[in-house]
């Protein structure tokens, strides 16, 4: 642990779930427990609740779940250290000194540094802009129509001619190689140091949080590569970021929009559409997606007008819709990207393609449509026939058949042939005939094998057992004698019963504190917070349940019965479990009679 446990569960109590949460989601009580939508999957009816008695927040629809301090990590995309910060301070609290390993030091260390280096970074680099030294590049931010007002707000600057004077000013303020290696900003060899960009105009790229992790700079001309972008380091992760959006975020607008390159969201800023962002030197990815999406549910992608843009849109789009965002397209044409329309038509018309932009599949359905010859009568059946095959794919038959309005009126399809073809489509694709394509997915997705099957009936019996004992421990007195924390024998619930058991017997448990313990791995404290939330079985019967209990009962324990006869030392002990193991068998019986 890096701080102490008292101090991670003092900030935990001195913010209370639903009061934060409160300023994130919009909650709706419903008997003891909040109700609000989900901020980290789509959903039109909410299904993530928070417990005020439990301090825990729990998603029935994607299982997100943990505590407040995990909430704030996902929420804010933050790590513990910053989550935890971020909570003390919201409670007026001082965080002690932090107790780190020696890694964690040196790794928080290091972040920490880099993140100094880029801001005196971008300040040289802007500098050398505004000075003698920086003329070249001044002047072709002005040729490219930016004003003073722009380069400020972004922080444009000038990596001048001199091949290691950043190198040498970082230096002077007292940074190791090493460090300085890190940063991505200088190359050194045996045969010196050298800046990585040179001559050329800088972008320094922002997180959400205003801070400096990489840059991107451009040569004035032709020169290649047109753009130079820092690499991946510590800080920087591409596909975690977007250009633009530390501003974006804030924009009044509903939606967002998406464009290609440093310049066309620059450009799009000045002409006052600061919803305005972009990905960095690499395609659209799921992770910029889950991003965008804790700001909005609706995106315009403003790429280029060639050819890569519209494949890039191609691919963007599935990845948004994936999480849940509503995706148009803005047609620019005749002009090739943001930036250049601006200077032409400016913002007004700008504006007016907004308002025109295309619903997502009737932009995938034009696309489709330029693949084939309309003029040839087998290419054109094609066509329709591709068409209908995706107007299949909505699931919803009130939303495919206002698909099949909008996309026989805008290709002027007489819209009962194009229902027909739908349909008739559907029917040869229904599940079990061998055209159907969904089952053939599906069989080849599934292959059980016994074993792992039989792997993960165990795992869900201790599951099972250890939420139930946390729902209702007066199921602690029925297996008294017959299971200890012990039993389960899977490590993650084996620590999460040793917490419980314990609990139990200091009549004290406390589902967020134990939480805590899990902190530092995202895959556990879901599953534990999922321990937590079950809300188990309302559908069975008393029968039913009194049933399911023995018979999970039993299952946890001869499984784990038969683990520690696999691992047996010696005969003694082999003879115990035996025993054991026959005792069980009468208990069987046993329980159940009690049951009846
Ligand atoms: P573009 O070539 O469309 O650049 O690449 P641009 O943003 O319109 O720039 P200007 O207007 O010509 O100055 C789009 C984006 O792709 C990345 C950059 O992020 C760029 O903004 N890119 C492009 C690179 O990373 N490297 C390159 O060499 C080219
Ligand atoms: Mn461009």
């Amino acid at each position: 642990m890096r701080y102490p446990e008292e101090v991670i569960e003092e900030v935990r109590m001195r913010n209370d779930i639903v009061d934060v949460i409160s300023g994130y989601v919009k909650l709706q009580k419903k008997g003891k427990d909040y109700f609000g939508l989900c901020p980290f999957h789509n959903e039109k009816s909410p299904s993530f609740s928070v417990s005020p008695g439990k301090q825990m927040y729990y998603c029935f629809g994607c299982g997100a779940g943990g505590n407040v301090i995990t909430f704030i990590m996902e929420y804010e995309n933050y790590s513990f250290t910053e989550a935890l910060k971020l909570l003390a301070d919201r409670a007026g609290m001082a965080l002690p000194e932090k107790e780190y390993t020696k890694e964690e030091r040196a790794g928080e260390d290091l972040r920490r540094t880099l993140l100094e280096i880029n801001k005196l970074a971008a300040n040289y680099f802007y500098y050398q802009l505004k000075h003698p030294q920086g003329r070249a590049g001044y002047e072709y931010l002005k040729k490219r129509q930016l004003t003073d007002d722009t380069i400020r707000h972004f922080g444009l600057g000038f990596a001048n001619k001199t091949s290691d004077d950043l190198y040498r000013f970082l230096k002077e303020k007292g940074y190791s190689d090493e460090i300085l290696k890190e940063t991505g900003l200088v190359t050194i060899e045996e045969k010196g140091a050298h800046d990585k960009f040179w001559n050329r105009v800088m972008f320094p790229i922002l997180d959400v949080n205003n801070r400096v992790i990489g840059f991107g700079g451009r040569v004035m001309g032709d020169g290649t590569p047109k753009y130079l972008n820092s690499p991946e380091t510590r800080l920087f992760d591409k596909s975690r970021n977007l250009f633009g959006l530390n501003y974006a975020r804030t924009s009044r607008e509903n939606y967002l929009l998406i464009c290609e390159g440093y310049m066309d969201v620059i450009a799009m800023h000045q002409a006052g559409f600061t919803n305005s962002v972009a990905s960095l030197g690499t395609a659209f990815t799921s992770q910029h997606a889950a991003l965008l999406k804790r700001y909005t549910s609706q995106v315009i992608l403003t790429y280029d007008s060639d050819g890569a843009g519209v494949k890039a849109a191609l691919r963007a789009i599935p990845i948004l819709k994936e999480v849940g965002i509503s995706v148009k397209v803005l047609n620019m044409r005749p002009y090739k990207d943001p930036d250049e329309f601006m200077k032409n038509l400016g913002p007004e018309a700008f504006r007016q393609r907004i308002e025109e932009a295309k619903n997502s599949f009737l932009f995938e359905i034009d696309v489709l449509k330029s693949l084939y010859d309309m003029e040839d009568p087998e290419q054109k059946t094609r066509f329709y026939q591709e068409t209908a095959r995706r107007l299949l794919e909505f699931p919803e038959a009130l939303e495919r058949d206002n698909y099949i309005q909008a996309v026989s009126k805008e290709h002027m399809i007489p819209y009962e042939d194009l229902r027909r073809l739908v349909n008739q489509l559907g029917s040869r694709m229904a599940p079990g005939s061998s055209a159907s394509l969904r089952s053939s997915y599906s069989q080849e997705e599934r292959k059980p094998s016994p074993k792992k099957d039989k792997e993960e009936g165990n795992r869900r019996s201790q599951r099972l057992l250890l939420t139930w004992l946390i729902e209702n421990p007066k199921l602690f007195e029925r297996i008294q004698g017959i299971i200890t924390a012990e039993d389960f024998v899977e490590p993650l619930y084996q620590k999460v019963a040793q917490m419980v058991f314990q609990a139990y017997e200091n009549h004290s448990l406390n589902p967020a504190q134990i939480l805590n313990h899990f902190i530092n791995d995202q895959e556990q404290y879901r599953e534990v917070a999922a321990l937590f939330n079950a809300g188990l079985n309302e559908s069975l019967s008393n029968e039913e349940q009194k049933k399911a209990f023995s018979e999970t009962v039993m299952k946890v324990k001869k499984h784990s019965l038969d683990q520690a006869s696999r691992q047996a030392k010696d005969m003694k002990e082999l003879q115990q479990i035996i025993q054991a193991q026959a005792a069980l068998r009468s208990l069987h019986i046993s329980l159940d009679e009690g049951t009846n």
